[in-house]
């Protein structure tokens, strides 16, 4: 029985998933106990995840779950060895920590690609056109005036404009894809690098951040959110940008100063800004950026059609049985 015990894997999954998902991680790993935190929609207690650490052999979660030298801290190096994120980005994982402590990294790259392109295409749309405003006025008692043609809904178009993507990975291209339906009158991208051979078909153009701020109607936020990018879009960046220019962020909120973002919407500096993703999460009801008309606020959706949420668990669950099991992930964060 002590041998068996011995060769028991034991997982924390920081959410309750729907069962096929646990089944499948059951059917991969022999011997396997999962433990699960008991809400699928409120994350893991910190407390909890710290008193788990020390028994287990991997773990399963999600953006909201801090993996930190405190957590690395905690688990027995001599079983602990993979973290799997059911999320593209990886701003709540040590990376370095876990490299230093030999844990494996499983995380999910391409198939939120598209989901997440057809939000930003959806949140540019909706803060362009108005739509939350548009909205309102049919919902409020007598707002809904005769047909009006000049009034505070009529917005802007893409058609002719030049669009420009911050980050050109995965995300930035699938937007570069949905842009030309709309026939912009350029795409243009920045990035570490130019990288012709994916742009060219795309008829997209790299140039430099502060000649795309200058340039661009639409401001497209695809990037992702590290160090590096932490408050790019600050007073600064607000300053190069177009008063009337469109600011879109599907990436993480920490990429834009909200203090700065305020300021430029609210003094004719930018002129709207379509947000799925701000800093902190969820934003509290009274932060001044809901009070702005010019600012279309999404509680980070971008991912949120369930077939791509589906797949999203399933790699999540490949990537950590293969980690346990010291097989190549099928996404491993190299
Ligand atoms: C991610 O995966 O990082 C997104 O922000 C949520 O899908």
């Amino acid at each position: 029985a002590s041998a068996a015990a011995a060769s028991r894997l034991r997982v924390l999954v920081t959410r309750q998933l729907p069962d096929k998902f646990t089944a499948s991680l059951r059917r991969q790993l022999q011997h396997l106990e999962i433990v699960t935190w008991p809400s699928a929609t409120q994350p893991v207690e910190r407390k909890f995840l710290l008193d788990e650490a020390a028994k287990i052999d991997g773990l399963l979660c999600l953006l909201t779950d801090r993996v930190d030298a405190e957590f690395l801290g905690r688990v027995d190096p001599a079983r602990f060895r993979a973290v799997s994120t059911m999320s593209v980005g990886v701003d709540h994982i040590d990376v370095a920590a876990c490299r230093a402590a030999g844990v494996r990294i499983g995380y999910t790259p391409g198939v939120l690609t598209e989901g997440t392109a057809d939000l930003a295409l959806a949140l540019l749309l909706a803060t362009a056109r108005r739509l939350p405003a548009a909205v309102e006025t049919v919902r409020q008692p007598g707002a809904w005036g005769p047909w009006c043609p000049f009034d505070r809904l009529c917005g802007r178009g893409i058609g002719g404009s030049t669009v420009g993507l911050v980050g050109f990975g995965r995300i930035g291209q699938a937007v570069a894809r949905r842009l030309s339906g709309f026939r912009p009158g350029r795409i243009v991208y920045t990035g570490p690098r130019p990288k012709p051979e994916l742009a060219g078909p795309l008829n997209a153009e790299y140039v430099k951040f502060e000649q795309l701020l200058a340039e661009s109607d639409f401001v497209v936020i695809c990037c992702p959110g590290t160090p590096d990018t932490r408050h790019l879009f600050n007073k600064e960046a607000f300053k190069l940008m177009r008063p009337d220019s469109i600011l879109i962020n599907v990436s993480r909120g920490t990429v834009v100063n909200q203090s700065d973002l305020h300021e430029a919407l609210s003094s004719g500096g930018i002129g709207a800004a379509g947000l799925d993703v701000t800093d902190p999460e969820p934003l509290p009801s009274d932060s001044p950026l809901l009070s702005l008309p010019n600012c279309v606020v999404l509680p980070h959706i971008g991912s949120a059609d369930v077939a791509t949420r589906e797949a999203m668990a399933q790699l999540a669950v490949d990537n950590l049985a293969a980690g346990l099991l010291g097989q190549k992930m099928p996404a491993e964060l190299l």
